[in-house]
């Protein structure tokens, strides 16, 4: 399965897993490029798209694998630091919610899809020292960093498998709360 892409969207995101450790092997440039072109389509709130995002490779990473406090993600070949830049945002008027980062999820959340479905793996990393990762990465200070994702070909196979999660009665509500 790692080799074919999976096209069903129901299976895909049964499959879709976080992957922490990743075979040593690159992430093709027609891959990536389709990945990227996936996070340049997705929506935002007043198609603000107040975003920008890091590809690093594996040989540019000694500082930031260095910043990882747990085990995994420093063997994927690319991860990709995504950064929210809320002075471009849309702003709710009636309670001033600034939307910034999450437009930068939903993009984040359609790239994981399609990384999917090319057969990859991937994990969001959001335990990290934001101050010292945006040095290591050289973001500017009005910027911020929402979160890094390790993309590459996962050690394991991506399985269908029942996850633990909350039962639909516990989170969903008809008619009102
Ligand atoms: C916003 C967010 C932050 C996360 N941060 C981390 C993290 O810092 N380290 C990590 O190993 N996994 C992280 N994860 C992965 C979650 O632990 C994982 O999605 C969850 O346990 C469900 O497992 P699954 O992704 O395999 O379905 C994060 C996921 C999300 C959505």
């Amino acid at each position: 399965m790692i080799n074919e892409k999976l096209r069903d969207f129901y299976e895909l995101y049964e499959r879709r897993k976080s992957i922490r450790e990743f075979e040593d092997r690159p992430v093709e440039l027609d891959k990536l490029s389709r990945l990227l072109m996936t996070l340049n389509r997705a929506q935002s709130a007043a198609n603000r798209q107040p975003w920008h995002f890091i590809v690093i490779e594996k040989k540019d990473r000694a500082k930031v694998n260095e910043l990882f406090t747990k085990e995994g993600f420093r063997n994927a070949p690319i991860i990709i630091a995504a950064c929210a830049d809320p002075s471009q945002a849309w702003v709710r008027k009636t309670d001033g919610i600034n939307y910034a980062w999450v437009d930068v999820s939903i993009a984040v959340t359609e790239m994981i899809g399609a990384a999917t479905a090319e057969g990859l793996g991937t994990c969001w990393i959001a335990s990290l020292d934001p101050v010292k990762m945006k040095e290591a990465l050289g973001i500017p200070d009005n910027i911020e960093l929402v979160a890094l994702i390790a993309i590459g070909y996962p050690r394991e196979e991506l399985v269908k498998e029942k996850k633990m999660r909350k039962s639909l009665g516990e989170i969903i509500h008809y008619g009102k709360w």
